[in-house]
């Protein structure tokens, strides 16, 4: 008696939380949710789960509720005689075996039809994306529009992307929950995936297979923008891209017609002079592309291509807001910020090291 009104005591207080936990289930704003689909092969995926809840809800309320009948309509009564003895029923467990294997055929062709729809690529007007796992952050290649970035998908809205995705190092899993299921991605091997965004915005993304210490922060974001917008994201990340004249750019000869103008040129100037002199021999070269510098045409190197990183809405692959204090912060300890990060500085960056570093970054729109 004592322990079972202590246990209802301890579910009474308990009440609360759980309350708030099942209101929870109700919100709306959940950027990683898989309920609230906004692409065609999310919605297939949607379409199948609610098929099957449907299902269950059907087989529970039937089976629970022929069991609540048999409970109170056969309730044993102090002078009832002993129950008849039976052994078996063959048409009852013949019915019993036929209707749960009808309810796995409905489940199991939608199934199957949506395996088959889901794995293979995309045919037809689609945007071609390479996608390359790295431990911990994401590159996205644009073979045909000539561009390569990290950690921000651009898609046009209404229109297919198909993603041929890889790793350069060790499995990972690329998942952006409103719009597709996850999918690994291994070394040596492509896996297809394809989507349509249904509406703009932007939709978070997170490496879904554990792939080291930082495996949770392994976030992208993936933005879907009208065609115009994304034509001209294209046009600007074009200038440099490793794919584009092997990163090379001509430079702007021209001098600004007004005073202000030659003034805020000069001042860019600087600031770039500055910034590629420390790139190099601060030592960020070494891993990665960028434009105007000697490797800005390889695809090779270990770190993201920083070519336009002042236009990411993120660094750190979504962990940190793209703001110049932010970016303070990473430069001056990268594996404070992001422990076990591979971004190792040769030697600790001074204060006006890393100043001169975000000014020549954040320029780079
Ligand atoms: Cu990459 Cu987990």
């Amino acid at each position: 008696m004592e322990t079972s009104s202590g246990t209802l005591r301890r579910l009474a207080r308990s009440a609360p939380a759980i309350c708030l936990l099942l209101l929870l289930g109700c919100a709306e704003n959940y950027p990683q949710t898989t309920l609230n689909p906004r692409g065609d092969f999310a919605r297939m995926v949607d379409q199948l789960f609610r098929t099957t809840v449907w299902w269950a809800a059907v087989v529970f309320v039937l089976v629970e509720g022929a069991l609540l009948f048999a409970i109170f309509k056969f309730r044993g009564r102090p002078d009832d005689p002993e129950p008849k003895q039976v052994h078996g029923n063959t048409m009852l467990e013949v019915v019993w075996t036929i209707i749960p294997a009808a309810i796995l055929v409905f489940i199991a062709v939608p199934t199957i039809k949506t395996i088959f729809k889901t794995s293979d690529y995309a045919t037809g007007d689609v945007v071609q994306i390479e996608v390359l796992g790295h431990q911990w952050w994401w590159e996205f290649r644009y073979p045909g529009l000539g561009v390569v970035t990290a950690n921000e998908m651009h898609v046009p809205v209404g229109k297919t992307v198909n993603l041929r995705m890889t790793t350069v190092d060790v499995i990972h899993s690329f998942w952006v929950p409103q719009f597709a299921a996850k999918r690994d991605v291994f070394p040596g091997k492509h896996n297809p995936l394809w989507f349509k965004a249904e509406v703009t915005g932007t939709f978070s993304g997170q490496c879904a297979e554990f792939c080291g210490i930082q495996h949770g922060r392994m976030g992208f974001r993936v933005i879907s923008e009208t065609p115009e917008e994304f034509a001209a994201w294209v046009a600007k990340q074009r200038i440099g891209s490793p794919l584009v004249n092997a990163g090379a750019v001509t430079p702007d000869t021209t001098t600004p017609a007004d005073s202000a103008g030659r003034a805020a040129r000069q001042a860019a100037d600087t600031v770039t002079r500055a910034g590629l002199a420390l790139f190099s021999s601060a030592g960020c070269i070494s891993c990665h592309s960028m434009v105007g510098t000697p490797l800005a045409g390889t695809t090779a190197l270990k770190g993201p291509n920083l070519s336009h990183v002042g236009s990411r809405s993120t660094i750190v692959a979504g962990m940190l807001e793209n703001t110049p204090e932010n970016l303070r912060k990473w430069l001056s300890n990268p594996d404070s910020v992001k422990k076990g990060t591979l971004m190792v500085l040769p030697h600790k960056l001074t204060d006006a090291e890393i100043a001169t570093l975000v000014a020549y970054l954040r320029a780079h729109q």
